[in-house]
């Protein structure tokens, strides 16, 4: 703790020292040592909206007070996502089209087709199956003796969720993580482990794998899992014929609620565990279990950001925004503007207006999972505090080397017997 405040201090005075024009919010390793904050405080403060010309990246624009996030990402007839939402510009060479890359028509029509799996009718008829699953996974955790609550429960949880939403194959549940893993294999999330040639041989089999299920949905009758909804839908049932398209909305399927949930899950645990008072006020009153989940995803942040491609040259806030400029509107700053949301760096679980974030981003492209990602986190709290007065966190969280997902890959815990 004592090495963390000293990086945070040394973080602090580089931040305001540093030339605004030499400022680089996207390093990595910032986020990997959890020393990112005070650079955004300082651009919230003296630049919000900010151009930096030079980093890996290549030049872009970062925008980090809240209303200024929600105004870009509103207005998505100057600010494009067609192509890429992620800061860098050298995706891994295989990047299919996926409709959270694409402008409408293609993308709403694509959004409407899915978007029924996670709706709100789908929604209360799969409560009680997850929770079931929940309480199984809780059951199934040892006492007395730590664990890493990454691999045990997050990942786990997060695992059976998608399996659901998918109607996947239980027994085979284990691909969906692997294929998300893959999906995400490049520099900007912060996992390298696999060659593009692997990467793309992996993508392959998760191609082949949901082509054969795509077949058995569309000659079934239609259900409300996303491969049959997609199978059936007039707009998309030929989705199939362009197998490449097909294989990139999948991957957005699977990734779209893979980290984020799953991060959100080692997040609370963690945000609970640094601020023992706000546990205490849960174990009091649990029934603020559904207001807290929302607490830990603004808190959180599970992406950091969202990039957006400037269409037509358009004056921002007294800035000259030129066609073709990268523009990045930083989730994780938004979540901390005071001018919106007060006392922004407390984790306060029965804070008022608390779905009141930027973590869902907004306009065309808000979270079509936000709902299902709330239920899930919900439900898992209302069951651990069935049964665990608490879960200690034991060990140093070790944190994601990524300016995209803001993950924690290990957390060691202890449930007192
Ligand atoms: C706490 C959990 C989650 C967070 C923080 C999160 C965050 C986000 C963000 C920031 C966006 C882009 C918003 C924008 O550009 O304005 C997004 C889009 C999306 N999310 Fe989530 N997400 C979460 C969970 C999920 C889940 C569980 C699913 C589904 C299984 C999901 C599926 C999607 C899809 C399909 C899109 C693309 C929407 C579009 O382009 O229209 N997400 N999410």
């Amino acid at each position: 703790m004592g090495e963390y405040l000293s990086a945070l201090e040394q973080a602090t005075a580089e931040a305001w020292s540093t030339p605004l024009n030499q400022l680089d919010v996207s390093k990595a390793h910032r986020f990997a040592t959890n020393t990112h904050w005070p650079f955004f405080d300082r651009l919230r403060k003296d630049a919000p909206v900010h151009y930096c010309a030079e980093s890996m990246h290549g030049p872009y624009w970062s925008v980090t007070k809240f209303n200024d996030i929600v105004a870009v990402d509103a207005n998505h007839q100057v600010f494009s996502s067609q192509d890429n939402i992620v800061i860098g510009d050298n995706p891994p060479e295989f990047a299919p089209p996926m409709f959270i890359a694409a402008d409408p028509p293609v993308h709403d029509v694509q959004r409407r087709a899915a978007s029924p799996a996670v709706g709100p009718q789908r929604l209360g008829e799969l409560e009680s199956l997850i929770r079931s699953r929940v309480g199984s996974i809780l059951d199934g955790l040892p006492r007395n003796e730590t664990f890493d609550w990454v691999p045990a429960v997050s990942i786990e949880l997060t695992t059976q969720m998608l399996a659901t939403l998918f109607d996947f194959p239980w027994e085979d549940r284990h691909l969906l993580p692997y294929w998300s893993d893959a999906t995400t294999s490049s520099e900007t999330v912060g996992n390298t482990s696999l060659t593009r040639e692997r990467r793309q041989e992996i993508l392959m089999e998760c191609l082949g794998y949901f082509s054969r299920l795509w077949q058995e949905r569309q000659a079934a009758p239609p259900k409300f899992d996303f491969i049959s909804l997609l199978a059936h839908d007039p707009a998309t049932r030929n989705m199939i014929d362009n197998p490449i398209e097909f294989l990139g909305n999948l991957m957005l399927l699977i990734v779209g609620g893979n980290d984020t949930t799953r991060n959100s899950i080692s997040g609370g645990l963690l945000a609970l565990n640094q601020n023992p008072a706000e546990y205490e006020k849960l174990r009091h009153n649990p029934d603020l279990a559904a207001n807290m989940v929302s607490e830990i995803i603004r808190y959180v942040t599970p992406l950091a950001h969202m990039r957006r491609t400037a269409l037509a040259d358009v004056e921002f806030r007294g800035h000259k925004i030129r066609k073709g400029d990268r523009v990045v509107m930083w989730y994780v700053s938004g979540n901390r503007d005071d001018e919106v949301i007060d006392n922004p760096n407390a984790f306060i679980i029965d804070r008022d207006r608390a779905r009141h974030h930027v973590s869902f981003g907004f306009g065309i492209h808000r979270c079509m999972g936000n709902r299902v990602a709330e239920m899930q986190l919900r439900i898992l709290w209302e069951e651990i505090m069935k049964r665990f007065p608490r879960i200690d966190v034991v060990g140093e969280p070790v944190r994601l080397e990524s300016n995209f997902v803001l993950g924690i890959t290990s957390l060691p815990v202890r449930i007192p017997a």
